[in-house]
Parts: C-alpha cells; sequence; structure tokens
C-alpha cells in the first residue's frame, strides 16, 4: 500500500460525515423512473465545460486509489478510469454521489467535488489520460481459450453498445471497457446480473441475466484483452 493511500483511507471516517445516503429508486427504471434520468447536478455537469486544469487538482484526491495515471489497481479493487468518456464518469460519480449506485469505499471521496462544475472539470481531465498498459489480465494456463470462447460470446450482444474494441459510446454513456481489470469487470458484470449495481441500463441488464458464470469468465478475459486505437498509452508503466 503507498503512503497516499494508507493516508485516505485513515481520513476516510474524518471525512464521511454523513455517511453513505439511503438507497434511492428515482432514475432507476421502474416505478415512473427511467434508467439515466437527466435532472440535478447530473444534467447540470453535462452541460457545462470540463476545465482540465481544475480537474487535475481535484484528481489528487481520486490518485490515492486510482493512482495518477488513473490505471487503477491490476486487482481489480479500483477500476482503471483513465479515457473513459466523461459522460460516463459523470453519470456514474453523479449516482454514487446521488445513491443510485454503492460504493461505500469512495463516497466519503465523491463529496470532495463542491458543485456540478468540479464533477465536469475532473470528468474532462480523467477522460483525456492516456489508458494505461498492463491491466489486469485473465491468468489461467487456458487463457487463449477464454479468450477465444469470449470474444464469440461479446460479439453476439455486447459489441453493439460497447463496441469492436471496447470504446463504449459517449453520447449514449456507455462505458469504454478497454484496458479495464479482469477481475473488476468479472465483479461488475455478476453485480449488474443480479440487480445490484442499481443504476444499470435496463437493456444490458435483462441482456446479462441468463450468461453462466464460466461465460462471465470468459467474456471478462477478452474484454480485458481489448485495446482501442490511438488512446492506449505508449509505455509500459513503471514499476513503482
Ligand atoms: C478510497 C478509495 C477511492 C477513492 C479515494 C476514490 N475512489 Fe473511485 N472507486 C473506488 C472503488 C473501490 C470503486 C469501484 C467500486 C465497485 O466495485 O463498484 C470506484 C469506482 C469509481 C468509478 C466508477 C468506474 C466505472 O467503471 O464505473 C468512478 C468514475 C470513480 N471511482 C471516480 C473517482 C473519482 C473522480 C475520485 C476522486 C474524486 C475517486 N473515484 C476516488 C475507490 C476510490
Ligand atoms: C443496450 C446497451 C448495452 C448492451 C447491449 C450491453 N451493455 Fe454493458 N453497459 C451498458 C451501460 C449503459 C453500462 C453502464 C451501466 C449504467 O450505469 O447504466 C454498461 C456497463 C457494463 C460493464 C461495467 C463497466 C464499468 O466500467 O463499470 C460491463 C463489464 C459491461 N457493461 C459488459 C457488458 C457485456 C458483457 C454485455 C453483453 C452480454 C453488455 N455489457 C451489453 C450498456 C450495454
Amino acid at each position: 500500500m503507498n503512503m497516499k493511500l494508507i493516508l485516505a483511507l485513515l481520513l476516510a471516517p474524518a471525512i464521511a460525515f454523513a455517511g453513505p445516503p439511503a438507497p434511492k429508486t428515482e432514475g432507476i427504471e421502474g416505478k415512473g423512473y427511467k434508467w439515466n434520468e437527466q435532472a440535478g447536478e447530473k444534467i447540470e455537469a453535462l452541460h457545462k465545460k470540463g476545465d482540465i486544469k481544475n480537474g487535475e487538482e481535484v484528481y489528487e484526491t481520486c490518485a490515492a486509489c486510482h493512482l495518477g495515471s488513473g490505471a487503477g489497481r491490476p486487482d481489480g479493487t479500483f477500476p482503471q478510469l483513465a479515457g473513459q468518456h466523461s459522460t460516463v464518469l459523470i453519470k456514474q460519480i453523479a449516482d454514487i454521489r446521488g445513491g443510485l449506485r454503492d460504493n461505500p469505499t469512495m463516497y466519503p471521496f465523491a463529496q470532495v467535488m463542491s458543485d456540478a462544475q468540479e464533477l465536469a472539470d475532473v470528468s474532462a481531465y480523467i477522460g483525456k489520460l492516456c489508458i494505461p498498459l498492463g491491466n489486469g489480465k485473465y491468468e489461467g494456463k487456458d487463457a487463449a481459450m477464454q479468450v477465444a470462447k469470449g470474444k464469440e460470446l461479446y460479439e453476439k450482444q455486447c459489441l453493439e453498445c460497447h463496441g469492436k474494441n471496447g470504446e463504449g459510446n459517449k453520447e449514449k454513456f456507455y462505458p469504454v471497457l478497454a484496458g479495464q481489470h479482469y477481475k473488476y469487470l468479472l465483479r461488475q458484470m455478476v453485480e449488474i446480473k443480479e440487480g445490484k449495481r442499481r443504476n444499470s441500463n435496463p437493456d444490458m441488464v435483462k441482456i446479462i441475466k441468463p450468461y453462466t458464470e464460466d461465460q462471465l469468465i470468459a467474456i471478462s478475459a477478452y474484454q480485458a484483452s481489448l485495446t482501442m486505437p490511438g488512446a492506449m498509452c505508449k509505455d509500459k508503466p513503471k514499476k513503482k
């Protein structure tokens, strides 16, 4: 663990004055609400031009877990963020702040952004970072087989939204998957399938429901192998 992370974890209880909000249902499909309802600071942030310089300052708090490069951790505890669409970042952070996506570890730190402008700033900054090489991959002896099996499954039902190279879609809030850690991808897919990531796109939830764990392992192995031409960093990360 690095010093910044230790510091962040020590500080967490002090910053967590209010604790995570009670789970909400607004903005989640059903009961008269729609997925990704555009309201409050989410729509405000989406309409603002992000100030990358201020975003870089705000990001210092985030770097304790997600690292300065945005790479997160190959073990998947902290996701890779660099190069993610700013719209996706705004949606996910606003949902976490608003109690639509549970993330107790990060919740206190998500409060450092004082308003919609800072949310736009940090999202613009992260979105401009190149995607680091060296993300966590599927490491079994049967990796080649899993990746091939995952490719076939991915191209059938996932490519349509997440793209051939895992590039997602900025306008539609579909996340970039290229360069993401294998274990994070698998954990998110299981949570989306089981309804635990409550802010998830209902069409994706429907599609992923019938997938078995073995199939999700194969798809995660394939997704973690994807690269987006032009968006990847040039160098392997330095050993710290
Ligand atoms: C104490 C560690 C910690 C800090 C500090 C932190 N995060 Fe996170 N963040 C996490 C964890 C853990 C997750 C994944 C939670 C999960 O598994 O659902 C996450 C997830 C995210 C996601 C969702 C990624 C995705 O693919 O959907 C975004 C966006 C994000 N963080 C942005 C930020 C920003 C911006 C900051 C700084 C303001 C920040 N985080 C600070 C731990 C942290
Ligand atoms: C209708 C479009 C759509 C389809 C089809 C779709 N997804 Fe998604 N996916 C999304 C959206 C939107 C999100 C972000 C969740 C949210 O907040 O709604 C997402 C999130 C994810 C995530 C989490 C990414 C992150 O950064 O946390 C993974 C992994 C994923 N999808 C994999 C898949 C797989 C595998 C399939 C095929 C079985 C699939 N998706 C099909 C739209 C789609």
